[in-house]
């Protein structure tokens, strides 16, 4: 069989602090074969974009350091690699979109010459401004030979995210990471980007790792799901499965908290307690004291993350009782 697009496997990331190394992701391991979208989901804090910039090894180091584990992006092995070979992975493989389109953005230059530098930068021989507009139409943007024209300030927030979503496919990546892609969106404009990158993905055929706090927009995107806590992966599963039948007690409480269409935005309150600091994570089970199904032992050792049925995982001893 061939290589996974991207195989993560027991990945330790480690930041340097005042007290010494502290460890923010803990052996995690996840796979996204080619076309294949992933959501990875859960509480501020847990660790996901970490994670997810250290794909590309974009996180500076010092202050963070790989303490452990692999990372394969299409084969190749991204923590030995050069910086000239990260920059053709950056370039060619894989793409980032952020929360903040318009931090990311540079106000005093029009968006389509935004555009065409990252064509440059990517694929000089296509940094045309046909090209841009070509991109500009892909992401849904009406008018795209004006709205070339424009400045950053002069669009709407969900207009501008669209820009941000056409410089990530000026280089055709094979794998885009959305760390939150709506966030910062209201919700009928979350709707609308969400729809774009359902339809992007299936036109291009490129696979997508979908960020988010809010397990309610997974449904219609992912392939599947990878529910993260503490720096560690707790369950993983076919996506709709997942979502019809969560075995975590942490993934049943992230389900209960789903914000509501209107109150998109929040930040997940509803889960009684808060996600331990890197550092502070509790023996055993990390979830063991907010988990409402607790058991005397939990607290005693760490349960490893059971196969529990073809491409589930969960790391719960008790997922069944
Ligand atoms: N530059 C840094 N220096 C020190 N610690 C950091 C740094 N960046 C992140 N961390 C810590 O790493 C942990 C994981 O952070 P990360 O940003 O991956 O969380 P997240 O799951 O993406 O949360 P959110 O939903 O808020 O985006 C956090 O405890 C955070 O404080
Ligand atoms: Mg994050």
């Amino acid at each position: 069989m061939s290589d996974p697009l991207l195989a993560i496997r027991d990945l330790c990331l480690e930041f340097r602090t005042a007290g010494g190394w502290a460890r923010v992701v803990d052996g995690v391991s996840l796979t996204i074969r080619e076309g294949e979208t992933l959501a990875l989901v859960g509480e501020s804090g847990c660790g996901k974009s970490v994670t997810a910039l250290s794909i590309a090894r974009l996180l500076p180091s010092p202050p963070a350091r790989i303490a452990g584990g692999e990372i394969r992006v299409a084969g190749r092995d991204v923590v030995a690699m050069s910086s000239r070979e990260l920059r053709s992975i950056r370039g060619g493989v894989v793409s980032y979109v952020f929360q903040e389109p318009g931090a990311s953005l540079n106000p005093v230059f029009r968006v389509g010459r935004q555009i065409r530098e990252s064509l440059q930068l990517h694929r000089p021989d296509r940094a045309t401004d046909d090209e841009v507009v070509r991109l500009l139409k892909l992401v849904g943007i009406p008018a795209p030979e004006i709205r070339a024209r424009d400045y950053p300030h002069q669009l709407s927030g969900g207009m501008q995210q669209r820009v941000m979503i056409a410089m990530a496919l000026a280089s055709e990546p094979r794998l885009l990471v959305a760390d939150e892609p709506t966030t910062a969106l209201d919700v009928t404009i979350q709707a609308q980007i969400l729809d774009l990158l359902r339809d992007l993905r299936k036109r291009l055929g490129m696979a997508v790792l979908l960020i988010t706090h809010n397990l309610g927009i997974v449904g219609d995107l992912a392939d599947r799901v990878a529910v993260m806590y503490a720096g560690q992966v707790v369950e993983e599963a076919p996506a709709a499965e997942l979502l019809r039948s969560p075995r975590h007690p942490y993934t049943r409480a992230l389900m209960q908290s789903v914000p509501e269409l209107g109150h998109a935005s929040e930040r997940l309150r509803a889960i009684p307690g808060t996600v331990p600091a890197p550092g502070r994570w509790p023996s055993g089970c990390r979830f063991a004291p907010r988990c409402p199904v607790v058991r005397p032992d939990c607290s005693q050792s760490s349960p490893p993350l059971l196969e529990v049925a073809a491409g589930s995982r969960v790391r719960c001893p008790y997922w069944n009782v």
